[in-house]
């Protein structure tokens, strides 16, 4: 393997060593198997090519100071792909399968693990698939279960430091009634043209408005929101949110630290009522908003004076970072270990 300089990775795709695969068949799942090749021999006509029937999760890994590999909230990430399967008709994969397919993508993916002082992580990118053929719109009766994991830095480029994000009005993401609670592909074709346009504009990502009123606040682009005033976390509810499991652990730990936690309706106005704001996510981490343009309301919210995250923001980063490296004990049944170089 050539030498990584594993404090300058981005969040792009390195190619690994393995990946692991089960094939859904007959009513049953196999047994996984572990791959080198990085392609796929699809059905021309399989659904997840013409009828979007695909969904994915995004989770890490961290090595610790001691060397322990810890994955975060597993679990989780397989209950929601359970979640999405059913959102889209696709054949549910069992939870201790998906466990277990973690486990052995990372293990045989050991040496692409960052270490602890990069700060970077390995992701891991399940991938679920219809592959039967179908043409009438209908669901496959096959599916392919796959886990590739890939070293990654910081998603926004930038990393802790606030990046301005924009509300975009011409575009939605999901209908209130659609399948942006689920992690399918679709949502994101849906926030290709925008996402692209920002960045063109020089914003890190859409902070997408309610499809059906433009009134409240959805989520930033692959990340959920939260905005911090009077010691309150607050966060967007809302029929078109993926369910990030990152805001989920940030409300817990932000109520252990003392703020109150809200998880209610967000007016855009309200965000003029802010301290501090920031998306959340697997990839995203924490990343910190310097300020929101409305662009076609020519209205701008700011969060940050000195161009720093807030201090709450910083305390909620250091203390999820803390538990995914092993810093501080965890406490909440988070953290699965992998083992190590020396133990295997
Ligand atoms: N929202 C969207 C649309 C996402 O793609 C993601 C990433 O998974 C999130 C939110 C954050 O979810 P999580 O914290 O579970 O990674
Ligand atoms: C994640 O945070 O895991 C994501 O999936 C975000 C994005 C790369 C789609």
């Amino acid at each position: 393997m050539d030498k990584i300089d594993w404090s300058n990775i981005s969040f792009g795709y390195m190619k690994t060593d393995y990946n692991v695969r089960c094939y859904y068949r007959d009513g049953k799942w196999s047994a996984p198997e572990l791959e080198t090749s990085e392609y796929l021999n699809l059905h021309i006509a399989a659904t997840s090519l013409h009828y979007g029937q695909e969904a994915f999760e995004g989770l890490k890994a961290f090595r610790g100071k001691d060397e322990k590999i810890r994955i975060f909230r597993m679990r989780d990430n397989a209950q929601r792909l359970q979640s999405s399967c059913r959102g889209i008709m696709m054949a549910e994969l069992p939870v201790e399968l998906f466990e277990e397919m973690v486990l052995l993508a990372v293990k045989k993916n050991e040496q692409f693990v960052p270490p602890y002082e990069s700060g970077a992580a390995l992701y891991i990118r399940p991938l679920l698939i219809g592959t039967s053929a179908q043409v009438g719109v209908k669901p496959a009766n096959e599916y392919t279960f796959l886990i590739f994991v890939t070293p990654v830095g910081p998603y926004f480029k930038e990393g802790f430091k606030p990046t301005p994000m924009v509300i975009m009005r011409e575009y939605d993401r999901a209908a209130p009634l659609g399948t942006g609670t689920y992690k399918v592909g679709g949502n994101y074709a849906a926030s290709l043209q925008s996402g692209e346009k920002a960045h063109e504009m020089g914003y890190s990502a859409v902070l997408y408005l309610d499809a059906k009123e433009k009134k409240y606040l959805d989520e930033c682009g692959p990340a959920n929101f939260f905005g911090i005033k009077d010691n309150t976390y607050i966060t967007p509810k809302s029929t078109s949110i993926l369910p990030s499991i990152t805001n989920k652990s940030l409300m817990q730990l932000a109520e252990e630290m003392g703020l109150r936690v809200e998880r209610r309706p967000v007016a855009e106005e309200e965000l003029a009522t802010f301290e501090e704001a920031g998306a959340c996510g697997t990839a995203a981490v924490i990343s910190p908003i310097l300020r929101i343009d409305d662009i076609s309301e020519n209205r701008t919210y700011h969060f940050s004076k000195d161009g720093k995250a807030g201090p709450i923001s910083e305390k909620l980063y250091n203390k999820l970072r803390a538990i995914q490296y092993g810093d501080e004990p965890d406490k909440y049944g988070w953290i699965t270990i992998v083992g190590n170089r020396k133990s295997g």
